[in-house]
């Protein structure tokens, strides 16, 4: 097969009018197809001793992202034991799961994940005391283990609030203590039969080069069962037209060549695992709103869209550009970022939803100021069409802000057609929780 640069989907405008028509908006409209061809595109990467994919769920943890993306073979990293379950209930079995948590579940939680590690969930040790409350549960049923190892040194994030591998994250064992673990897993016979490492989300695939070196140093030092070495997630993708996406064919003939060095020199094969999120379906997704109101001041243009940061997050997070298209009410295209084509006739407007939030728009800077987006002027009723938010919007976003609901999303299928996939919350579901107390 062969590997073809990947990017932005192109916008299929006449789709626009046709989802927003039927189901309304706001709404996430995803592509099987793009899915289905980031994972062929991963499991395809070059790997010496064998490739094991895992899907990082938290991406976009939808029931039929997961099935899609399993049916391909992908299998599946969890970060909760939510996550966990709620994969399970999609119909996807725990020995397809493994299990990186912050989380050090008690109780009956505690009780869960026995049930889901003794029906095959990996569970991957993120601390020490993570380890101290599994390793009798381990060593009474032979189960082996993976263990997560914080670098100590500075990750590959896209910013600093992406970056999992610097001294100001804590995920993972950190190197200091894992010969403390070690000795105590020694000690039970217990095994680490995986090591891993995420250094973080999107960063300089540099980076994700020397963490290969790095962690097959780990592996070399203080792992002789390890049979799997899982360099993590964080692939980048390019967004926007004038970014760089990572060229995974690459990072895999890099990864390959050190695994292949590392059995030469100790004779032990590795099998390479990976565990992207992004890369698999960040630009198989759009967010479509629709222009309800205009506000033309002396200073900036605002357009106000009936959606914004609470169906995605990131442009007020970390600063995150998505590309802006705008659609008119027949199916026109009227501009787009989606490609560098330029637009003739743009002017600079301010995108904003409608949240009493001065950040709630679609661009902001690093400061959280609104940076104006340059488009041709849309009437109201046109639709504001958002790309590249297949990961980390509906599953992210601090969504029921000023109550309004989570939004509907829909799958362009394989054979084009325009499916369903979850529905618009309904008011009750805001407050279905809420007690009537008298105080
Ligand atoms: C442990 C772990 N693995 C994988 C991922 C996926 O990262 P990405 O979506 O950048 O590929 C994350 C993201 O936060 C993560 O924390």
């Amino acid at each position: 097969m062969t590997m073809k640069p990947f990017g932005p989907t192109k916008l299929d405008a006449a789709l626009i009018p046709k989802v927003a028509q039927q189901w309304g908006t706001p709404i996430y409209l995803h592509d099987q197809r793009y899915i289905e061809n980031s994972c062929e595109q991963l499991l395809n990467m070059p790997n010496a001793f064998g490739l094991h994919v895992r899907y990082a769920m938290k991406a976009n943890s939808d029931r039929t992202v997961l099935r899609i993306v399993t049916n391909k073979g992908l299998d599946l990293d969890c970060s909760s034991l939510d996550e966990a379950a709620r994969a399970y209930a999609a119909g996807i079995p725990y020995s397809r799961m493994m299990l990186t948590t912050q989380e050090v579940p008690m109780g009956e939680e505690r009780i869960e994940l026995e049930g889901m590690i003794t029906a095959g969930l990996k569970y991957n040790v993120c601390s020490l005391l993570q380890y101290q409350l599994i390793a009798d549960f381990a060593e009474a049923h032979k189960i082996d283990l993976s263990i997560r190892v914080h670098p100590g040194a500075a990750g590959g994030g896209e910013s600093a609030t992406r970056d999992t591998g610097s001294e100001y994250s804590c995920f993972g064992v950190h190197l200091n203590d894992v010969p403390t673990v070690k000795a105590m897993a020694d000690e039970l016979g217990l095994r680490f039969t995986q090591v891993h490492v995420h250094i973080g989300s999107g960063g300089d695939p540099e980076k994700w080069r020397e963490n290969i070196d790095r962690e097959l140093g780990f592996v070399k030092a203080y792992f002789p069962d390890a049979t799997t070495v899982s360099f993590g997630g964080g692939l980048k993708v390019a967004r926007m037209p004038g970014e760089k996406q990572a060229d995974i064919v690459s990072l895999g003939a890099y990864a390959k060549q050190r695994i292949e060095a590392f059995k030469a020199e100790t004779g032990r094969e590795l099998t390479m695992e990976i565990e992207p999120g992004t890369f698999v379906v960040a630009n198989s997704g759009h967010i479509i709103t629709r222009i309800i109101d205009k506000k033309l001041t002396n200073e900036l243009n605002f357009l106000i869209v009936d959606g914004g940061m609470e169906l995605l997050t990131r442009p007020l997070l970390y600063g995150s550009e998505h590309p802006i298209a705008i659609v008119r009410q027949d199916g026109t295209l009227l501009s787009s970022e989606y490609d560098q084509s330029p637009s003739e006739g743009v002017k600079p407007f301010g995108i904003v939803g409608r949240c009493c939030e001065s950040g709630d728009s679609v661009r902001l800077d690093g400061d959280g100021t609104i940076v104006p987006v340059q488009i041709v002027e849309p009437e109201i009723g046109d639709y504001v069409v958002i790309g590249g938010t297949g990961a980390y919007s509906e599953s992210m976003s601090p969504e029921n802000y000023n109550s309004h609901r989570k939004p509907g999303a829909v799958m362009r299928t394989q054979s084009g057609e325009l499916v369903q996939i979850r529905k618009k919350q309904v008011r009750e579901q805001l407050t279905q929780n809420e007690l009537d107390v008298t105080l």
